[in-house]
């Protein structure tokens, strides 16, 4: 009998956000291949219409599925996701994993009942978010705070050009409420770039949170959905990183890079 194949895997975010979902589904299957596709031409998404992101999600991942013939694709950005999973979805026959803001795990775990949800503006201004605040938030008082920068700090943390303490801490500062006795204790991290900036927002913060990213819970969905392919004795091929924009990364950029494989 042959042996089964490795699966492969796309992930893909407007820039290099999804490399934080990347490692963990990595770490979940190893034995799988990988192609990251950063729609870098396109960054920021938070700063997209929503009719052009719908459009240009759909033709990067049409032209993706068809070069790489994926057993699933994981949209590792909060942004198009809470836009464009329904019409991938019903276009592509491909299983898709999305990333949308972890408010139902925040509110369980918040002791303090008080919890703010950091995303781009546009991920914190969508139906989608409000939908699962109604849904999933009962009984918790939701900060929606929307960053128009820090995605973009997150590129620079990266590619080994920090911007500031006081930039981080203005962009941060929203989250930290302090009411009625109870101050926020969960920030969910709404943008696959913000676990990047992780230690630069511990060091910032009013009071101590717990940071919630939601890539350990993905990466858990992903090997669900693919528990049918048992893994490959062969091995599986080096990652392949694709930057729509066709740029070269920095050296900068590309030793961090290594770090994530490629
Ligand atoms: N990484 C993306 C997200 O999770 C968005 C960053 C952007 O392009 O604005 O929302």
């Amino acid at each position: 009998m042959a042996a089964a194949k490795s699966p492969t895997i796309v992930v893909f975010d407007s820039g290099v956000g999804g490399l934080t979902v990347f490692r963990e589904v990595r770490r979940a299957r190893p034995d799988a291949n990988y192609v990251y596709v950063a729609d870098d031409a396109c960054f920021p998404y938070g700063a997209q219409p929503e009719d052009l992101l719908i459009r240009r999600v759909t033709d990067v991942i049409g032209e993706t599925i068809a070069r790489h013939a994926p057993d699933l694709v994981v949209i590792a950005c909060n942004t198009a996701s809470t836009i464009a999973l329904a019409e991938l979805r019903a276009r592509f026959s491909v299983p898709f994993v999305g990333t949308v803001p972890a408010i139902k795990p925040a509110c369980a775990q918040s002791k303090s009942k008080r919890i703010a949800v950091l995303g781009t503006l546009a991920t914190v201004s969508r139906e989608y978010t409000r939908a699962l605040i109604r849904e999933f938030a009962s009984g918790c008082d939701v900060e929606l705070v929307g960053s128009p920068k820090l995605a973009s700090c997150a590129e620079a943390e990266l590619a080994g050009s920090p911007v500031p303490d006081a930039e981080i801490k203005a962009q941060i500062a929203a989250c930290f409420v302090d009411g009625d006795g109870r101050r926020t204790d969960t920030v969910v991290l709404a943008c696959t770039h913000y676990p990047l900036l992780v230690e630069r927002f511990r060091a910032n913060a009013a009071w101590p949170v717990d940071w919630l990213d939601p890539a350990p819970a993905i990466a858990r969905r992903v090997a669900d959905l693919l528990r049918a392919r048992l893994p490959s004795p062969e091995p599986a091929s080096p990652p392949q990183i694709v930057f729509t924009s066709g740029r070269a990364p920095s050296p900068a950029l590309a030793a961090a890079l290594a770090k994530f494989g490629f």
